[in-house]
């Protein structure tokens, strides 16, 4: 289980494919824009509030710092080792292959839930724009999905709030249906909707900015850094392991290097860049949006702190007192600008964020079927699972059972747990990849990087710590996901993959036929 897939064996795969190197770095740039900007600024910036109030402008520093270092590891190696399956290929060559095993099992958490919480994300913006347009609402029982809580270690649904979120199940089907008929988003598509979504936030910025009400900025922290005790997942920090989510996805740019024209160069200034203007655009919308509306957290019945998505938490909004405040909006971008009487700019935004988002979950859900298929290929999954349709040349399979579990978790959970559990498998996959690339640092001091992670030895640490504080600051229920997850994992690992592995089998083969495969990295723009 200590097997390592040889580098070399992945690296003559990679040669077969020879894609064109045709990226620069300002397409890069956009690439990263494109993939990172979703549901996190558009949704999930009302939980934000609710942890930390105005402190939130920390946690989105915090958890952009945290991608910051763990972006300079990925990219390392992800210009040395330029193939498909991303952490998960990484990892099996220098780590070996259970812990291979276990990275792509945690990445089925980062892509396949994330592809979930942006399509609830898209139907709480369907939802408010319907009714704003229109006047029609869905009932409760069909928009929403129940709200969960922990007893102990069993999950208890409570069906007051919801039943299942229709329109999040048509958006995730829709999208799943795209992809088995082969459609990656084409270049000029993709540009499109990188300019919607930084149009939107930027008509969101030029409007609020100047209404800044300074008041609205105190208390700065009324949770504090942690959240009070007995709690776990709030304050500052704890909004940060949320947001995190809101940056993820900058690994597209690392999975383009092979396209890439002079990586050395390009990859980081893709990475850093669309990290960079990222969190530009999301401290300015979280200033614009506290500064307009305010973001003072909702408080209990009993005048506590209560966590978003809690009993308490949705009896405080069912208040009328709280009716217009942002932590209980699920579309709060949009509902900040009508709150100021920009009614027709509210519902563009809204607009906008419908148009924009299912490209986010195409890229969630391409990049999920993209790592089945390579784990497939490996034998560590089913090898029917890799099977190619013989028409539209997509790994159908592999895309249709991806699709239809995203849209159950899309049906029955609400976006902020969705996006904590999504964060909870990345914050180990990316913990990996910090540990694996001073590994191989040591292992083979000699081999070319075509990227080098600068002070490795300080950047590669920073970043397996933020990946562990970002983990233990997430609510107990997430966290509690990925042990349970990754025990099912060794099960499925040591009742399938450890026996019928190629690498244990000693078929190590360099996919001749890889030239017929789908493509393997996200479209270039
Ligand atoms: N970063 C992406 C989003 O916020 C996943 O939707």
């Amino acid at each position: 289980m200590w097997r390592v897939k040889p580098l070399d064996a992945i690296l003559a795969t990679a040669e077969k494919k020879s894609l064109h190197r045709s990226l620069g770095p300002v397409q890069l740039t956009l690439l990263g824009v494109g993939a990172i900007i979703g549901t996190g600024i558009f949704v999930l910036t009302a939980s934000a509030a609710q942890k930390a109030g105005p402190g939130m402008m920390w946690s989105f520093v915090i958890a952009g710092a945290v991608c910051a270092v763990a972006a300079l590891c990925y990219s390392e190696l992800a210009s040395m080792v330029p193939v498909s399956g991303s952490a998960y290929t990484y990892s099996y060559a220098v780590m070996g292959e259970l812990l291979a095993w276990m990275v792509g099992w945690a990445l089925i958490l980062e892509y396949a839930v994330a592809a979930s919480a942006v399509s609830v994300g898209w139907s709480g913006y369907f939802m408010g724009l319907l009714k704003d347009v229109t006047g029609i609402t869905l009932p409760a029982a069909l928009s929403a999905g129940p709200t969960w809580t922990m007893n102990g270690i069993v999950p208890h649904a409570d069906f007051s709030t919801g039943l299942i979120n229709v329109p999040a199940i048509v958006v995730a089907l829709a999208v799943t249906a795209l992809l088995v008929i082969g459609t990656t988003e084409s270049a000029r598509v993709n540009a499109i909707l990188v300019a919607i979504k930084v149009t939107a936030l930027t008509v969101f910025i030029a409007v609020t900015l100047p209404v800044l009400d300074t008041g609205h900025f105190s208390p700065f922290t009324p949770n504090g850094w942690f959240g009070p005790a007995g709690t776990t997942g709030m304050g500052v920090v704890g909004a940060a392991a949320s947001i995190f989510f809101a940056y993820v996805g900058f690994d597209a740019v690392s999975t383009a290097a092979e396209e890439t024209k002079n990586p050395q160069r390009n990859v980081p200034i893709g990475l850093i860049g669309s990290l960079a203007l990222c969190t530009v655009f999301y401290l300015l919308v979280a200033a614009g949006a506290i500064g307009a509306l305010g973001a003072q957290p909702v408080l209990g019945a009993g005048g506590e702190i209560v966590a978003p998505g809690s009993a308490g938490f949705n009896a405080a909004c069912a208040l009328p007192a709280n009716a217009e405040s942002l932590v209980c909006s699920n579309e709060a971008l949009a509902h900040v600008l009508r709150s100021i009487n920009f009614q027709v700019l509210g519902n563009a935004l809204g607009l906008a964020a419908n148009l924009a988002l299912p490209s986010v979950i195409l890229m969630m859900l391409f990049g999920q079927t993209r790592i089945f298929f390579v784990m497939a290929r490996d034998g560590l999954l089913p090898e029917k699972l890799a099977s190619i349709h013989p028409k539209w040349k997509t790994p159908h399979i592999v895309t249709m059972v991806t699709g239809a579990f995203v849209a159950v978790a899309a049906a029955l959970l609400p976006v902020g747990q969705l996006a904590d559990i999504s964060n909870s498998g990345t914050l180990f996959a990316f913990f990996m990849v910090s540990i694996a690339v001073v590994v191989l640092r040591v292992k083979e001091p000699n081999r070319h990087r075509p990227f080098r992670t600068p002070a490795v030895w300080v950047v590669a640490p920073l970043s397996a710590v933020g990946c562990v504080f970002l983990y233990w600051n997430l609510p107990f229920d997430a966290k509690m996901v990925l042990p349970v997850w990754g025990g099912f994992g060794l099960l499925i690992y040591f009742a399938y993959g450890y026996r019928k592995s190629h690498v244990g089998r000693g078929l190590i083969e360099t996919h001749e036929l890889d030239r017929d495969a789908p493509p393997t990295s996200v479209p270039p723009v």
